[in-house]
């Protein structure tokens, strides 16, 4: 790295010369604290699941009061932040080309005489960390998740040294140390928003790096979380999803200093005014507690839809996993969920060819598809991660065998969304509006299952609940008429009989991407997936 920065003073002194006095400084100032009245551009770029997307707007906070501002474009950023994910090895590898795609805005800003920044934030920078810098010299900064509240001196601290990593797990919690955003900011961000409550997980799944880049579990306390939704609420948010990678574990300190359940924030949480619509992601199986399940009967605010990874349909696969549950334990859950709320949607994330994975056992996994009826689901194949254990078994599964099976079963999935969606049609359901549509005239919002639901309405209703009747179904959203009448509770479907027919649980399957993988839609303008648990 020595030799690197030696080359930049170099490059810094030639640019000097070549440059005039005021155009160096600019230059030379894109690192580090602008003054007061400076305005920066600020590019963030989030790969990954919900946390990051969270992670990236906080990232956003820390940095405006130093006067950066968010741009949609790199090639106009002073300083661009990749929020990195590093759950499977695709992920990773995209972190690195986009890399190389920043290398080249950053030499025609020089050429400009201007200076970008590039950092890497996130699961990759925690997990690689110097590494980032010998494969990509152009990056200026490495941070993990742990460290984004320290920005700004990370910043100063590039800008003094040539280049800054820091992969720490601080002490101090950086929720203490973040700015809250501004009420416009959160106005812009549109009325769902994301709330981290719980982050890092202590279970050490055999397949997962989470617990090694996200580190020991934690949760936040109530009051902050309270504080938090209810500026968001005033803001003009309306749905709310509290996240954590294993957010049902969710065990923070209550106003009376002992530890609060899951159940008990959200039913705290759904008292807030303004806030219409509760979410919460992404569970595991053993911790779904009675109280959490009532939560599902009893609190109206809380959507009837629920990500619940199962990962296998064998229970020897769950076993080499080290997933704690059996299947006939999450079947046993699922039919508690149900008898709690009947409409309950289901969904859930899958890993084919996991080591050691058989015909048989893959065929029990598709056999759970079938009985449980998801509505939709994130589908992988198996990808070792360095420093797991599942990465130094022996009986890795063929990449073609893995290939084949993630195929039939994303048809398996994909048989349930047709027909869950075409069951849609002609029913009532409440719509959040949340941005403009794709055509003039249209708007577009979630129904309480997270389908997109296009209708002609005025823009005016963005923000606004309203009673929609369903029409006409395409691949990855629902189209609908505003209507006067109010939606009934359970009204999409039926309880499920365990390998019946179409029932309430068929609905609403993701599209698919191109890398393998489901997407769910989730909020906002982003597509994200779902991550831990
Ligand atoms: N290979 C493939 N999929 C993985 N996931 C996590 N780790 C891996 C891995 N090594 C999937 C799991 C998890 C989701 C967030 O990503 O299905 O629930
Ligand atoms: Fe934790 Fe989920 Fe990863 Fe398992 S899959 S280690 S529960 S984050």
């Amino acid at each position: 790295m020595s030799g690197n920065v030696g080359k930049r003073d170099e490059v810094r002194g030639t640019l000097a010369t070549l440059l005039d006095g005021a155009k160096f400084a600019s230059w030379r100032n894109g690192l580090g604290s602008p003054g007061m009245t400076d305005t920066r551009k600020l590019y963030i770029k989030s790969f990954g699941c919900q946390m990051n997307v969270y992670d990236s707007r906080r990232m956003a906070d820390a940095l405006a009061p130093e006067g950066y501002v968010e741009t949609a474009s790199a090639a106009a950023a002073d300083l661009v932040i990749l929020n990195t994910c590093h759950i499977r090895e695709k992920a990773a590898e995209k972190v690195y080309s986009e890399l190389g795609r920043m290398r080249r805005l950053k030499e025609a800003a020089a050429a400009d005489g201007r200076r970008l920044v590039i950092a890497v934030a996130g699961c990759v920078a925690q997990a690689e960390g110097e590494e980032i810098v010998r494969r990509a010299p152009a990056v200026d900064l490495v941070f993990g998740p742990q460290s984004y509240h320290r920005l700004p001196d990370l910043l100063a601290r590039a800008a003094r040294d040539g280049k800054a990593v820091d992969t720490e797990f601080p002490v101090d919690d950086k929720f203490d140390h973040l700015p809250a955003a501004s009420a416009a900011a959160t106005r812009g961000r549109g009325v769902a928003s994301f709330v981290t409550v719980q982050e890092g997980c202590d279970k050490f799944c055999t397949f997962c790096v989470v617990p090694y880049t996200r580190g020991a579990e934690m949760s936040r306390p109530v009051q902050k979380i309270v504080a938090e939704v209810s500026r968001l609420a005033d803001a003009g948010v309306r749905e709310v999803t509290l996240i954590g990678q294993n957010v049902n574990a969710y065990h923070g300190e209550g106003p009376e200093r002992r530890p609060w359940s899951l159940a008990r924030l959200l039913e705290s949480v759904a008292q807030i005014d303004g806030i219409d619509r509760l979410r919460y992601t992404t569970s595991h199986p053993r911790d779904m507690d009675d109280a959490l399940i009532a939560a599902h009967r009893d609190l109206p605010q809380l959507m009837p839809q629920l990500h619940l990874p199962v990962q296998s349909g064998s229970d020897r696969i769950l076993a080499a996993m080290n997933r704690r549950h059996t299947r006939a334990d999450y079947l046993d859950i699922v039919a508690r969920l149900r008898d709690a709320r009947a409409d309950l949607a289901l969904t859930s994330d899958f890993i084919v060819g996991f080591p050691g994975e058989t015909e048989d056992d893959f065929a029990a996994t598709l056999a759970l598809v079938g009985e449980v009826g998801f509505s939709g689901a994130f589908s992988f194949k198996y990808s070792p991660r360095p420093g797991t254990p599942g990465a130094d078994m022996s009986d890795q599964v063929a990449e073609a065998t893995k290939s084949e099976r993630l195929h039939r079963l994303q048809a398996a999935i994909d048989r349930n969304q047709a027909a869950f969606n075409r069951r849609c049609v002609g029913r009532t359901v409440d719509v959040l509006f949340e941005r403009p549509g794709r055509h003039p005239g249209q708007i577009v919002g979630r129904s309480p299952y997270l389908q997109p639901v296009q209708v002609e309405a005025p823009a005016s209703l963005i923000g606004e609940t309203a009673a929609v009747t369903i029409t006409d179904v395409a691949t990855n959203s629902l189209f609908g008429r505003l209507t006067s009448s109010s939606p009934c509770r359970g009204e999409v479907g039926e309880r499920s009989e365990p390998g019946g027919g179409l029932d309430v649980a068929q609905r609403m399957a993701p599209p698919r991407t191109a890398n393998g993988g489901s997407t769910l839609p989730l909020q906002g303008r982003v597509k994200v997936e779902s991550a831990g648990a």
